[in-house]
């Protein structure tokens, strides 16, 4: 669905989308976040089948193609610098610190937009009220007013104040949930892993939203211990 831009992929998501439009707008009857979507009141109200779409649709763009990205997006950065994937096996209490510098590398959410309020300016840049404006999340993650030498990756960069989640009111409802994912796979994936590299061309997913990444052929060898 968010390859719509990218020739491989427009058709297909057109339909994906459709599918989805019905199963959120039906709701659920468990327990599950979309049952309790379905069945929440707000002032006596149930959300409209729009809401639920919109809400639902939220869940599935910021639960999944967020995390599998960083996921394959940071799996690329550690294998275009070994010396860091090295670091983190030796090291493993750099995880946190790891999964922050994955998080700001790959931005996996391009960009957030919002309408301004009322008239101001940013960086000498005016704004009037109304005008739309986009944050380019992965440059101002390479902010070198921000972060010391913004184009390294170094797995224990501290302090790391990206900006993958957002920020403000709006931050991440799952940032969390992305954290753990993401500790979980990675440090699973490294160590059943005794050497990877790439065995072709990576492909990006075309997308002015979404960093992704649509194949990242690997060749790898196993550690004794996961063979
Ligand atoms: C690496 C993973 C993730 C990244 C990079 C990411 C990024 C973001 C960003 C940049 C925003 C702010 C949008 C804005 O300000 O307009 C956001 C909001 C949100 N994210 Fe995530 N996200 C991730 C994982 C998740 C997960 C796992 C979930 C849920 C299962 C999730 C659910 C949401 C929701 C519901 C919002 C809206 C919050 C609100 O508007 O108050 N995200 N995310």
């Amino acid at each position: 669905m968010l390859g719509a831009l990218d020739p491989d992929l427009g058709d297909a998501g057109v339909g994906a989308l459709a599918g989805l439009v019905e199963v959120l707008a039906g709701g659920g009857d468990g327990e599950d976040l979309l049952s309790v979507l379905g069945n929440a009141q707000v002032n006596g109200q149930k959300l409209t089948e729009l809401q639920l779409f919109h809400n639902g649709w939220l869940y599935i763009i910021g639960g999944l193609e967020t995390t599998r990205n960083a996921i394959s997006g940071g799996l690329l950065a550690l294998i275009e610098h070994p010396e860091e994937r090295i670091r983190l096996l030796k090291d493993p209490a750099l995880m946190p610190t790891a999964i922050e510098e994955i998080l700001r590398w790959t931005s996996p959410i391009t960009h957030i937009a919002r309408v301004a309020t009322r008239d101001t300016e940013l960086a000498r840049t005016k704004i009037k009220e109304g005008d739309r404006v986009a944050l380019w999340i992965p440059s101002a993650n390479r902010d070198e007013s921000v972060f010391d030498d913004s184009y390294r990756f170094d797995i224990a960069r501290s302090p790391n104040e990206h900006i993958a989640f957002g920020k403000g009111e709006h931050f991440c409802a799952g940032a969390h949930l992305a954290r753990l994912e993401l500790r979980l796979m990675l440090a699973d994936l490294l160590s059943r892993i005794e050497h990877i590299e790439l065995a072709g061309k990576v492909e990006r997913l075309r997308s002015n939203l979404i960093a992704g990444i649509k194949h990242m052929p690997v060749r790898f060898s196993q550690t004794r211990a996961a063979a």
